[in-house]
């Protein structure tokens, strides 16, 4: 009988595990693909190498704007991918290590839980293991709707997740990027560093989901200067081999690519795993947790992206030890209103807190600060385009940060502190009192909170 059973060892999963032998709990931690889920081996770490070497190239490009001079530059995408694989490789072996070190039972196969009978049992393979808690971090996989065409177009490989995606050999002259989500933008700003001729197809009217509406139309523009074209307020509705079909102001239009790559959202995995068995709640396919990752059945917790709410990696951790600390009587729980978003790309873009839209939309009373990054004298020095912003949003009774969004470079390093201003509850006079290093890019939202009334 173990302390503890993990089912899924991404990274809600392997940090529960981790966590949970520092507390010196005896802990199996089941994975039925890979250690490190798909942070580690399809999404965050693959997808941020990738983007690295695109800025490199990006840099190299145009190097000449910041009197760097090169001949015969080249971009070679196999040697990208086989540098993301060993990225990859060295941090799934150090996750192995750690649980290692924790004495943590690693099981490989796939996890279903058959009942609660003295503890959770859960199979695998043949093998039935006993915990005392049960800690679920399935994860998620990509949405594939019913769309005609569409099985056959990922049968035949015209079609690509985010996981077939990162292990292309070839990048292909034309793509077509099948939603305008984080994914979406992610791979299509890669693939266009990388020379794909890509056309992003969104439902929506705007693109990049619930980022601040102004940093989502700046963000829009950069992109479209790089090349990028976006096809708003479409939706796709067929998928033949070598072209995607949509509507788009009452029409029907379709286009003709050599790989149309589908991120149209993610959904929880909680079918087959045999939760029905124990009586965990699930609602639309996730499952319901409370503010200490609890679900409705004693002992049983769940993590990461099975329970729907915030389908990041970083969040994924935070619940991980929110339920580790309950199963050991410590009372810890989520605050997801401080939660920071990133979309890698560049320009880089983060936010956390409220954005206007969401400020109005709950009758919040705000009052704002809009500076260009063009304050920042470190942002000028390493830039030419100067297209970024910082926006802070305090509540005007109060003064309390309630929103921090930026666009521009280093904004996925910065945003951890005002992630902690609004996690402290910090005010805009408490801001107005920090020193913030100069010159930096940090120093922009040192002169946004100035520019509050
Ligand atoms: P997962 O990482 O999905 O891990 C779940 C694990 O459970 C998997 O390994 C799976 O094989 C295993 N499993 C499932 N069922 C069973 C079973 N029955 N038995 C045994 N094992 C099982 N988030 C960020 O914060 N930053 C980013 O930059 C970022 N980039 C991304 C890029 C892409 C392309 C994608 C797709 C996602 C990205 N994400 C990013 C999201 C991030 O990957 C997820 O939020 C995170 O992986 C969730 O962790 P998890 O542990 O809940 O689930
Ligand atoms: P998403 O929800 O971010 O975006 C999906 C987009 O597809 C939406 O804008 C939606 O309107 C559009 N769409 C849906 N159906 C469509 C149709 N038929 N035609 C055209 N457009 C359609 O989902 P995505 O990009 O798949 O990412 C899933 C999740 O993975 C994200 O929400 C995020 O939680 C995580 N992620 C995080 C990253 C990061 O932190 N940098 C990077 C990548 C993923």
């Amino acid at each position: 009988m173990y302390d503890l059973i993990v089912i899924g060892g991404g990274p809600g999963g392997y940090l529960a595990a981790e966590r949970a032998a520092e507390d010196g709990l005896s802990v199996a931690l089941i994975e039925k693909r890979f250690l490190g889920g798909v942070c580690l081996n399809e999404g965050c770490i693959p997808t941020k190498t990738l983007l690295n070497s695109a800025k490199i190239f990006d840099y190299v490009k145009h190097g000449e704007a910041y009197g760097v001079y090169s001949e015969n530059q080249s971009f070679k995408h196999s040697e990208v991918i086989a540098r993301k694989n060993k990225v990859t490789k060295r941090l799934v072996t150090g996750i192995k290590a750690a649980l290692k070190a924790g004495k943590v039972k690693i099981v490989e196969g796939e996890g279903v839980v058959v009942g609660n009978n003295d503890g959770f049992n859960v199979k695998v393979g043949e093998e039935i293991y006993t915990g005392k808690n049960l800690i679920i971090a399935t994860g998620s996989v990509p949405v594939i709707p019913g769309i005609p065409g569409l099985k056959e177009a990922l049968v035949s490989g015209f079609a690509l997740t985010n996981r077939e995606m990162l292990d292309m050999e070839q990048v292909p002259a034309e793509l077509a990027v099948i939603g305008g989500g984080v994914i979406g933008l992610e791979m299509a700003s890669y693939f266009n560093s990388a020379g794909s001729k890509v056309t992003v197809i969104e439902m929506l009217p705007h693109i990049a989901g619930a980022t601040d509406g102004e940093i989502s139309e700046i963000l829009l523009k950069s992109y479209e200067k790089k090349g990028i074209s976006f096809m708003l307020g479409a939706k796709v509705t067929g998928f033949a081999e070598g072209s995607v079909t949509f509507e788009i102001n009452g029409e029907t239009k379709t286009i003709s690519v050599d790989k149309a790559l589908v991120s149209i959202g993610r959904r929880a995995v909680t079918e087959g795993l045999g939760l029905e068995s124990i009586g965990v709640d699930v609602k639309r396919g996730a499952i319901v947790t409370d503010e200490f990752c609890r679900t409705n059945i004693p002992g049983v917790y769940a993590a990461g992206d099975v329970n729907g709410k915030s389908m990041l990696a970083h969040t994924a951790y935070r619940e991980a030890e929110v339920a580790v600390k309950h199963i050991g009587g410590k009372r810890e729980y989520m605050r997801y209103n401080a939660i920071p978003a990133v979309i890698y790309t560049n320009p880089e873009v983060a936010g956390v807190g409220e954005t206007e839209e969401s400020a109005k939309s709950k009758g919040i009373d705000y009052t704002k600060a809009s500076v260009s990054m063009m304050y920042s004298g470190r942002y000028i020095a390493e830039n030419t385009d100067y297209s970024g912003i910082c926006k802070v949003l305090a509540e005007k009774k109060s003064g309390k940060i309630i929103g921090v969004h930026l666009i521009g470079s280093y904004a996925s390093e910065i945003i951890f502190s005002a992630a902690m201003m609004i996690e402290c509850e910090l005010r805009v006079s408490d801001v107005r009192e920090m020193v913030f290093p100069h010159p930096t890019v940090s120093e922009i939202i040192r002169e946004a909170v100035f520019k509050i009334k």
